[in-house]
C-alpha cells in the first residue's frame, strides 16, 4: 500500500512537472484570478464616489505628529474608530498612517501586519517634529481643515468632514496630491467569527433599529447602510475558493481601499512589475470597456507572459509617479505587502458624483485597493523627476553599489552542462575577442536540485573550475532557490525541520509544495533569526565547493509553488509572529533576497560587496542587489517592452535591472539576437540567458557578420564601463537611476512624456533601439 502511494505521488509529481513544462508554451490566463474573481477587488470596484462617511475628530499634535480619530458619521455604522497620523519629513515628504485602534472596545482580534525592514533607519532622522496646527476653513468649503507645516513651500492639510488629506503649494494654494477626495476610502476591520447564538441576537437587534429609522433617509445614509451590509457576517467572508483551492480567512475580509489624485499631471508611471507601456493607460472610466482589469500587484511566476497587459509579474512596488507640464513630478507610495489592485481612472469617470475638485489644472485620479495590512503611505512633492526618486529612496534606501565586474557582460544558459562545457564557452569568448566577466550555472549544476550542492559527476571539481575563471579575472554565479527539497538525508532540510524554520500551512504543519526538486518547503525569512541562519549557509565552510569568486542567483522566490493557487503559496499559510501569507506575500522574495545578500556580506567579513540577482522584488529590493525581468520570449515585442519595464523599475528605485538578452523562451532569428545585444548593452544589468529547450546561441554561432555585430555591441559596453560605474555610484548616493526616461533629463519636453522606445543612459547618452526587422 505504502509503495503504491509512493508511486502515485511520483506520477502526480511527473504530471505536474510536465504540466509546468507544457505551460511554458503559452500564457494560461485562466490560472490567474481577475478582479471579479478576487472578492476584495470586486467589492471595492463596485463602490461609488462619496461612499465613505468618515470624519476626522479629536485632531491634535502628539509626539510631533498630527493625530486624529476617524469616526463614522452615522453611528449605526458598526465600525470602531480608526487612528490617523500625519508626519512630516525633510524634503517635502508626508507620511499618512491609518490603523485600527488597539484600545477600542472590543479590541481588534490581532495586530495588523506592518511591513518591517523596508524603511531605512536613517529615515527617522529626517522627521520634522510638528509643533503647531492651525484650523482654517478654505474659501467655499463647508468643513474646517487642520493645516500643518510640511516644508517652506508646502503644507499638509487634513479636511475634517468628510475626511480628506492633501498636500498643497503654499504660494498659490494649488493641490499636489490628495487622498479620499472622492470619498472612496474603506477599511474592513478584523473580526473573530461569531457563534450561531451571537449572530441570532445581533439579527434581532438590527431589526429593532430598522423599525426606528426615519423614512426620508438621505443618499449618504443609504450608502452608510450599504457599508453595514458589506461588513455583515457572511459565510463567504471566512474562506475563498479559486480553481479548487480554498483559503481560510480566520479574521474575515480585511481589505483597504481609497482614491488618490495627482494634480497638474499629464501621465502616471510606476507600480511595477508588468510588461506594459511606460505611461500607464487608464483602466476604468469613459471610453473603456467594463471588463478592463486594474493593474495588479501580486508576485507570481507567470510563464510566457504577454506584452501590453495589466497583470502583475514577479515583483511588486506600490509606488506611482506622476509627471505633467503644469506641476512637474510628484509621487505616492503605499508600504503594504498584500495583494494590491490599482485603477487609473480616465477623465470624466466621476462625472455623476456631484463631487467638485479644483478644475483649473489637469488631474489624474487613481483608485488603490489592497487585501490586508494598514494604510502606511508617503506623498512626495518633487517637484522635479530627480527630486521624487531622491525622496522615495530616502525612505526605502538607495541602490547598493555593485562591484565593477557585475556591471559588465554576463553569459548564462539553462544549463552549461558540465565542467568541459564551461571551459569551452570560456575559451571561445577569448578566441572570438568578445569580453565577458561572469559565467552562470542554473539548477542542473546541483545534486538533484539540492541547493548548496554540486552534481559530482558533471561538476567534480567546482573550486578548480572557479579558480580557473578567477585566474582570468572572471567570476561565476550559481543559483540558490528558496524551495528546499524535503529529503531527510539533505542537511538543509534536516536542519530547517528540526529548528522549525519553515513557513507553516494553515494547520501549523511545515508547508509542503511542489517546485523543481519535487516536494519542497520554504524558509520563513520574515524572521530575522531565520535570515541569519540562512545567511550563514553561504560561508565557505557551509557552502562546500564555493570560492571567493562565486556569487548568487535567487530565483522562484515569489514564491513559485507549482501546485499552489495561482502557482504560489496559499494565502492562509502562516509566518513568524502569526502573520498570514496574504499579508506579506509580495515581500516574501524581498526577505529571501535580503538574507542571501547578508550571507555574502558575512562570508566576506563585510569586505566584499555582494552580488545577488533576484526575480521577486518589493520596495527596497534595490539595497540587496540586481533584478531581471524573468521569462521573456525571443520575440520583437519582448525586446521592445523590455525598455519600458526597465525604465519603470529605475523610476521606482531599482536601478540595477535587465531583461534576458535574446529572450528566454524560443529561438531568436539572428537579426533579433543582434538587435537585442545592441539594446541590451545599455541595460544596467547585461546578461544573455536561454531556456534549456532552445538551441545554443553563444555570440559566435551565427556567422561572421553577426558575431562581429554582437562583438561590437559588447565592446561598446566595455568601452563605457567607467561611465556606467560612475552612474551606479550616482544611483547609490542619490537614487537617480542609471537609465532614465527622456523626461527625467528634459522635464518640460512634452513629446518625451510617453516615449517608450528611447531612453537616456545618465545625462549624456540617448539610446534608440531598433525593434523591427530591417534586414541587417
Ligand atoms: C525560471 C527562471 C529562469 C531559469 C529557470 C530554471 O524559469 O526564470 O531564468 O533558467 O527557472 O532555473
Amino acid at each position: 500500500m505504502k509503495a503504491q502511494m509512493k508511486n502515485l505521488n511520483l506520477l502526480l509529481l511527473l504530471l505536474l512537472f510536465s504540466l509546468h513544462l507544457t505551460s511554458v508554451l503559452s500564457w494560461k490566463k485562466d490560472e490567474f484570478r481577475n478582479c471579479n474573481q478576487t472578492p476584495f477587488c470586486k467589492r471595492a470596484r463596485s463602490r461609488k464616489p462619496g461612499y465613505s462617511s468618515l470624519l476626522a475628530t479629536d485632531v491634535t499634535i502628539s509626539d510631533g505628529d498630527l493625530v486624529a480619530k476617524l469616526l463614522p458619521k452615522d453611528l449605526n455604522d458598526q465600525i470602531n474608530p480608526l487612528i490617523l497620523s500625519i508626519s512630516a519629513y525633510q524634503d517635502g515628504i508626508l507620511r499618512l498612517r491609518i490603523d485600527e485602534d488597539p484600545s477600542s472596545d472590543p479590541p481588534p482580534p490581532k495586530k495588523r501586519f506592518q511591513v518591517p525592514d523596508v524603511i531605512v533607519p536613517e529615515f527617522d532622522n529626517k522627521k520634522l517634529w510638528l509643533q503647531t496646527l492651525s484650523t482654517e476653513t478654505f474659501h467655499g468649503d463647508a468643513s474646517p481643515s487642520s493645516v500643518a507645516y510640511l516644508s517652506d513651500a508646502y503644507e499638509a492639510v487634513l479636511r475634517h468632514d468628510p475626511f480628506e488629506v492633501y498636500v498643497r503649494d503654499k504660494s498659490n494654494g494649488n493641490r499636489v496630491i490628495s487622498l479620499n477626495s472622492h470619498g472612496l476610502f474603506d477599511f474592513e476591520q478584523l473580526r473573530a467569527k461569531k457563534t450561531k447564538n451571537e449572530q441570532q441576537n445581533e439579527g434581532d437587534h438590527h431589526q429593532d433599529q430598522d423599525q426606528n429609522q426615519d423614512q426620508d433617509q438621505d443618499e449618504a445614509h443609504d450608502q452608510a447602510q450599504d457599508h453595514n451590509h458589506d461588513h455583515d457576517q457572511n459565510e463567504d467572508d471566512w474562506a475563498e475558493t479559486f480553481r479548487g483551492h480554498t483559503d481560510k480567512r480566520p479574521y474575515g475580509p480585511q481589505s483597504i481601499s481609497f482614491d488618490v489624485s495627482f494634480y497638474g499631471a499629464d501621465f502616471v508611471y510606476g507600480i511595477p512589475e508588468r510588461a506594459s507601456s511606460f505611461a500607464l493607460k487608464p483602466t476604468r472610466g469613459p471610453g473603456l470597456e467594463d471588463h478592463s482589469e486594474p493593474y495588479r500587484l501580486f508576485n507570481l511566476d507567470v510563464f510566457e507572459y504577454i506584452h501590453d497587459a495589466p497583470f502583475g509579474l514577479y515583483g511588486s512596488i506600490p509606488f506611482m509617479i506622476s509627471h505633467g507640464k503644469s506641476y512637474g513630478t510628484s509621487g505616492f507610495f503605499w508600504l503594504n505587502a498584500a495583494e494590491m489592485q490599482i485603477d487609473v481612472l480616465s477623465a470624466g469617470w466621476d462625472a455623476d458624483s456631484g463631487i467638485s475638485l479644483p478644475s483649473d489644472r489637469t488631474r489624474i485620479d487613481t483608485f488603490w485597493m489592497s487585501e490586508a495590512g494598514i494604510v502606511d503611505t508617503f506623498f512626495f512633492v518633487g517637484p522635479g523627476p530627480k527630486d521624487v526618486v531622491r525622496q522615495y529612496t530616502s525612505v526605502t534606501g538607495t541602490p547598493a553599489m555593485p562591484q565593477h565586474f557585475a556591471t559588465a557582460y554576463h553569459q548564462c544558459r539553462w544549463n552549461y552542462r558540465d565542467e568541459e562545457d564551461v571551459d569551452q564557452v570560456d575559451s571561445k569568448f577569448d578566441e572570438n575577442d568578445i569580453p565577458y566577466d561572469v559565467l552562470w550555472l542554473d539548477i542542473e549544476h546541483t545534486d538533484g536540485k539540492r541547493y548548496f550542492s554540486w552534481d559530482r559527476v558533471l561538476f567534480p571539481h567546482p573550486e578548480e573550475m572557479q579558480n580557473k575563471l578567477a585566474a582570468k579575472g572572471r567570476h561565476m554565479v550559481t543559483i540558490v532557490d528558496p524551495h528546499i527539497k524535503r529529503d531527510d538525508s539533505y542537511f538543509l532540510h534536516k536542519e530547517a525541520t528540526q529548528k522549525g524554520y519553515y513557513v507553516k500551512d494553515a494547520n501549523g504543519n511545515d508547508f509542503d509544495g511542489w517546485c523543481w526538486p519535487g516536494s519542497s518547503s520554504y524558509p520563513d525569512t520574515l524572521n530575522p533569526v531565520i535570515r541569519s541562519w540562512w545567511a550563514d549557509k553561504f560561508s565557505y565552510d557551509n557552502y562546500v565547493g564555493s570560492t571567493p569568486s562565486l556569487y548568487i542567483w535567487n530565483d522562484m522566490n515569489e514564491p513559485s509553488v507549482f501546485n499552489g493557487p495561482e502557482l504560489t503559496m496559499p494565502r492562509d499559510s502562516l509566518h513568524y509572529g502569526g502573520v498570514e501569507h496574504r499579508e506579506l506575500h509580495n515581500a516574501y522574495g524581498y526577505y529571501f533576497h535580503m538574507a542571501t545578500a547578508d550571507g555574502l556580506l558575512k562570508r566576506g567579513n563585510g569586505n566584499d560587496r555582494p552580488f545577488v540577482l533576484s526575480r521577486a522584488i518589493f520596495a527596497g529590493s534595490q539595497r540587496h542587489g540586481a533584478i531581471w525581468t524573468g521569462d521573456n520570449s525571443a520575440e520583437w515585442d519582448h525586446l521592445r517592452v523590455s525598455v519600458p519595464m526597465i525604465l519603470t523599475l529605475g523610476l521606482t528605485g531599482i536601478s540595477f535591472s535587465g531583461a534576458d538578452v535574446g529572450g528566454f523562451f524560443g529561438n531568436p532569428e539572428p537579426e533579433l539576437l543582434v538587435r537585442w545585444y545592441q539594446v541590451g548593452a545599455f541595460y544596467p544589468f547585461f546578461r544573455a540567458h536561454a531556456h534549456h529547450d532552445t538551441k545554443r546561441r553563444e555570440p559566435w554561432l551565427f556567422g561572421e557578420r553577426n558575431t562581429e555585430l554582437i562583438r561590437d555591441a559588447i565592446h561598446v559596453r566595455y568601452m563605457l564601463l567607467p561611465y556606467f560605474y560612475t552612474l551606479f555610484r550616482e544611483a547609490n548616493t542619490s537614487g537617480v537611476p542609471v537609465v532614465r526616461p527622456l523626461w527625467m533629463e528634459f522635464p518640460s519636453e512634452e513629446a518625451t512624456f510617453n516615449n517608450d522606445e528611447a531612453f537616456m543612459v545618465g545625462n549624456s547618452i540617448l539610446v534608440q533601439g531598433i525593434y523591427t526587422e530591417v534586414q541587417l
